[in-house]
C-alpha cells in the first residue's frame, strides 16, 4: 500500500541559520536589512516571507539565490552553503525576481527555449519541456510574441516558466503576483500551487495576506529585518490568540515599533 508523505518526513531543502546582511549606505549609515534570521524550508511545502516595504524580504531571497552574499549566518540550499558552493546552489533552484527580465527582441518562446539552453538542456527533452510549460501555463496564445508587445501579465507568465524550465528542486519567488490583475494573480498562485504538488521546496514573498492564507503552510512574518512570528497559520493564531492575519500582522508590527521606540528613549 502506497504511504502519503508530509512535507515534515522531508530533509530541509532550505535551512537557514542566523542570517544578516547589513548594507552600508551613504546616507542612513548602516542598515540591518536582514537582522539574525533563521527558518527551514522542506520539499513539498510552501513557506511565506510576508512583510511590508523594506522588511528585508529581496534581501533575503537573493542571498538563498547567491545573488547577494550575508554578512553573518549561513544559508543552506539543497544541501549546498550558498556562499561555497554559489554553483550548485544555482543548478538547483529557480528565481523569480521582481525584475521580469525579458527581452524586447525574444518571443516568449525564444526567451524560455534560451534559458532552458543556458542550463544545459538536450533539444529534445527541452523541445517536450517547453511544450508542456507552455501548455500548463496557458502561454500557447502569445508563444510567438515579442517581449516588447507583451502585457504585464504576458511578461510575468514568461518569467516563471524561465524559472521552472529546467525542473529545478527549489523554487524562490520574490513577489509573483505584483502588478498582476485578479485572474492572472489566481492562475500564478494555482502554478505555484501545483508546483508544490509536484514536491518542490517553495519560498515566496508578499505583503499579501490572502496568498498567504491561501497558499502557505507555514510563514514568516517579517518586519525590520527581523522574524517577529513564524509558523503554520494556526499556530500563530493560537499562539496570539487572534485568528485574522491581517490583524495579527498589524498587531506585531504595532509591538515591535512600540518596543524599538521604548529601547531607543531608555
Ligand atoms: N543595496 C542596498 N544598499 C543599501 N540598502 C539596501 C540595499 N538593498 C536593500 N537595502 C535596504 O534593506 C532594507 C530591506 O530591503 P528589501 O528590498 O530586502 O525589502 P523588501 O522586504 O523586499 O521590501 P519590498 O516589499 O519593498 O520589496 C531596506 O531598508 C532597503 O532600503
Ligand atoms: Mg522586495
Amino acid at each position: 500500500m502506497a504511504t502519503s508523505t508530509t512535507p515534515a518526513d522531508h530533509p530541509p531543502m532550505i535551512r537557514v541559520e542566523n542570517l544578516a546582511k547589513e548594507f552600508s549606505d551613504l546616507k542612513r549609515g548602516p542598515v540591518f536589512a536582514l537582522d539574525h534570521v533563521s527558518f527551514d524550508v522542506r520539499a513539498g511545502e510552501i513557506y511565506g516571507l510576508l512583510g511590508p516595504n523594506g522588511a528585508g524580504k529581496t534581501t533575503c531571497l537573493r542571498i538563498l539565490s547567491t545573488v547577494l552574499k550575508p554578512t553573518h549566518g549561513r544559508a543552506l540550499v539543497a544541501g549546498y552553503d550558498v556562499v561555497a558552493h554559489p554553483e550548485h546552489v544555482r543548478a538547483n533552484i529557480g528565481f523569480m525576481s521582481n525584475n521580469t527580465g525579458i527581452y524586447d527582441r525574444m518571443t516568449a518562446w525564444e526567451l524560455v527555449e534560451y534559458y532552458g539552453r543556458l542550463y544545459g538542456l538536450e533539444e529534445s527533452v527541452l523541445q517536450d519541456r517547453l511544450e508542456q510549460i507552455f501548455s500548463t501555463l496557458q502561454m500557447n496564445e502569445f508563444r510567438d510574441m515579442l517581449g516588447s508587445k507583451m502585457s504585464t501579465g504576458m511578461k510575468q507568465k514568461v518569467s516563471i516558466a524561465r524559472t521552472i524550465v529546467h525542473d529545478p528542486p527549489v523554487l524562490i519567488f520574490d513577489e509573483p503576483t505584483s502588478g498582476l490583475d485578479v485572474l492572472v494573480a489566481r492562475a500564478v498562485l494555482q502554478t505555484i500551487e501545483s508546483l508544490k504538488g509536484q514536491g518542490k521546496c517553495i519560498i515566496f514573498s508578499t505583503h499579501i495576506m490572502r496568498e498567504v492564507e491561501k497558499l502557505c503552510d507555514r510563514v514568516a512574518i517579517i518586519h525590520k529585518g527581523r522574524i517577529l512570528a513564524s509558523g503554520t497559520l494556526e499556530e500563530l493564531a493560537d499562539r496570539y490568540n487572534e485568528p485574522d492575519v491581517e490583524e495579527l500582522f498589524f498587531e506585531l508590527i504595532r509591538r515591535h515599533d512600540e518596543q524599538s521606540l521604548a529601547e531607543a528613549e531608555a
